[in-house]
């Protein structure tokens, strides 16, 4: 929509729509100058400005859900953090970085900023290293703590008279011992993966339920994932802070069941929904999606490009 993020989203809570949403990326300006829309008239009204969109996203996300914040200045963090705290019920569980592969252009030549920067400390900023990444504040909603599967394991194990043992013999070691891997599951620390879950249901005779369980993490999307995203700078379009295709459809993967609903308050690009229409298509998904966008030229090539991609 082409609405003032913060004007839709009071409007979707007075619509009802209160802890709809499974999922909320914010990519607000960062008030750093990088584009008409990126200026504020002070550092407080800036803060004031991501407080207001956290409050309204807090509002919007529900129990369980997921929220991604972007921002590149680690002091400015700091203080929207400080201006946020006790304002919400997120919880930061990681930040995240993700390394833009600075040091090479997207046809893999050398940049010529780096070339010119490598080895230099900018002392106009703070005698800062050369800023080669963004960051990502991963927050989830935590209002309902019980791990899903591990209530059904517990019921089920009563119900059948089953000890830890038999239920870890599901997965035996190499010379065919018990490996113990069960343990962390049953007290709710882990979630299975959807394999392990799959030998439950076997054992329990229940049907695999695992998309609904799985709050909004996939554990099975998690091999090879860390808290260092690697992902070369994109640029399908002349945004200016376009954040890459293959990006944000490994964030959708593990962090949205094929169900979610999805709210994208500064759409910028449009990588965002068209790497989420991709995902649908991918795995015959019905992830739905609102997006806020308030410049013109950004509004009509969005639509343009989520045309092109149905
Ligand atoms: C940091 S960029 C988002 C870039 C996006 N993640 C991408 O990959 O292209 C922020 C975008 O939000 C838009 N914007 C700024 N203030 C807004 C507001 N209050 N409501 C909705 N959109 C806004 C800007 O026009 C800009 O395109």
């Amino acid at each position: 929509m082409k609405q003032d993020c913060r004007e839709g989203m009071n409007n979707l809570i007075k619509q009802g729509y209160s802890k709809y949403f499974d999922f909320i990326e914010l990519d607000p300006p960062y008030n750093i100058g990088k584009d008409k829309w990126d200026k504020f008239k002070s550092h407080e009204e800036y803060l004031e400005f991501i407080k207001e969109v956290m409050e309204l996203s807090n509002q919007l996300l529900s129990n369980n859900g997921t929220l991604f914040l972007w921002h590149n200045d680690i002091n400015i963090i700091f203080d929207f953090m400080n201006v946020c705290k006790n304002t919400n019920d997120l919880k930061l569980v990681q930040m995240i970085t993700w390394n833009k592969h600075f040091k090479y252009n997207v046809n893999g030549e050398l940049n010529k900023q780096y070339e010119f920067l490598n080895g230099y400390i900018q002392v106009s900023q703070n005698r800062s290293y050369m800023l080669m990444c963004e960051y990502i504040m991963y927050f989830i909603k935590e209002e309902n703590k019980k791990n899903p599967f591990s209530t059904i394991i517990k019921q089920k194990m009563k119900e059948l008279h089953l000890k830890q043992k038999d239920v870890a013999n599901l997965q035996l070691s190499k010379n065919g011992n018990c490996t113990g891997w069960v343990s962390n599951k049953i007290k709710g620390e882990q979630l299975p993966t959807p394999r392990q879950w799959m030998l439950m249901c076997n054992l329990f005779n229940i049907p695999n339920e695992y998309d609904k369980l799985r709050y909004t993490y996939n554990s099975n999307k998690n091999t090879d994932r860390h808290s260092v995203w690697q992902y070369p700078m994109s640029k399908e379009t002349k945004h200016k802070t376009e954040k890459p295709l293959q990006l944000y459809y490994d964030m959708f993967e593990v962090h949205t069941k094929k169900d979610s609903k999805c709210l994208f308050p500064f759409v910028g690009s449009g990588n965002n929904i068209i790497s989420l229409l991709e995902l649908n298509k991918y795995d015959d998904g019905e992830r739905k999606y609102i997006g806020y966008e308030t410049d013109d030229k950004w509004f009509d090539l969005i639509n343009k490009r989520i045309e092109d991609s149905i």
